[in-house]
């Protein structure tokens, strides 16, 4: 039976922490790693768009000295046909030996999971889950602040239909006294079932505020996240609430001067482009991290130790 990234609570706390082990080791020593997947394949089938997610999957199994195939829009496969997901995910296992799969659909990957004999990753469903983006901020967060215990993180912007936010929340919430800020319009409150499954059920304290500014001097990670336009329902909702938060180096005088700032990207208008400058922005940083851990979780899900 193959092993599945599915869901960030697949992996535990040990496995996390050596994936992060071994995505530092590959930073210091990627010659070790450059034939570590030599004739294997992964094939990434996005059936919704991305630039970083899609893109580090395939530099990291390139890094790897494996090779890549898929798809980038479910219009140019046999989906556009009528297609089955089951069924396309059965045809490809037939010829790759690791699949990273997104979709629109929550559970989609979970679902596909049950049609092919390969491991699936879970590159993002819908507005549930994104187990790969937690992976890269937790090495994120670890090469920023050394640790990933004891601090105060606040999420703001889109906490409901954010995916990436749903799953670092889970993760976190098995760490040691983590204080979590929940920052979000009313509308865009993170859903009742993670704060009950990740918070609550664990007696975990945390805030809910929508007052951005008056909560930043307490926050060690800062972590904004995009109003997510492609989940609304109506547009008119989506204009009223894309600008509720645009963070810009005014906003950050009294921040800590060790504050980290993380975004999963991509950013429309929630962190102005003067703040890039900050040395306190850890988003470009968190860019290059998504690919050595997933070069990390290939390897571990191929069962190939280096
Ligand atoms: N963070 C992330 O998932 O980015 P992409 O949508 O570009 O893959």
């Amino acid at each position: 039976m193959a092993r599945n990234l599915l869901d960030i609570v697949d992996l535990s706390v040990e496995e996390i922490d050596q994936l992060i082990a071994v995505a530092e080791d590959i930073i210091e020593h990627p010659a070790k790693y450059q034939d570590a997947c030599a004739h294997k394949q992964l094939a990434t089938l996005f059936f919704e768009p991305s630039t970083r997610t899609r893109l580090s999957f395939e530099s990291a199994m390139l890094g790897l000295g494996g090779s890549v195939l898929g798809f980038s829009e479910a219009n140019s496969s046999s989906t556009a046909k009528g297609e089955t997901v089951g069924d396309t995910v059965h045809t490809v296992g037939c010829y790759a030996d690791i699949i990273a799969m997104r979709h629109p659909k929550e559970g989609a990957p979970f679902a596909a999971a049950q049609f092919c004999d390969v491991p699936i990753i879970n590159a993002g469903d819908g507005g549930h889950n994104h187990p790969t983006q937690t992976l890269t901020d937790l090495l994120t967060i670890h090469r920023e602040k050394g640790r990933l215990d004891n601090f105060t993180i606040g999420f703001c912007g889109d906490l409901k239909f954010g995916r990436t936010v749903h799953s670092l929340v889970n993760a976190l919430s098995r760490y040691e006294n983590i204080n979590f800020v929940l920052i979000s319009p009313e509308e865009l409150k993170l859903p009742r079932y993670v704060k009950e499954e990740a918070l609550k059920s664990k007696g975990i304290p945390y805030s809910q505020t929508t007052d951005l500014e008056s909560v930043i001097p307490q926050l060690d990670i800062l972590y904004m996240t995009r109003v997510q336009k492609e989940r609304f329902f109506n547009e008119e909702d989506y204009l009223r609430l894309k600008d509720s938060y645009i963070l810009t180096p005014e906003k950050l005088v009294n921040a800590k001067a060790d504050l980290s700032i993380l975004h999963p990207l991509p950013r429309v208008n929630e962190i102005a482009v003067a703040v890039d400058k900050d040395p306190r922005a850890a988003y470009w940083r968190q860019v290059k991290n998504g690919k050595f851990i997933r070069m990390a979780l290939i390897l571990k899900l191929l069962g190939i130790e280096v």
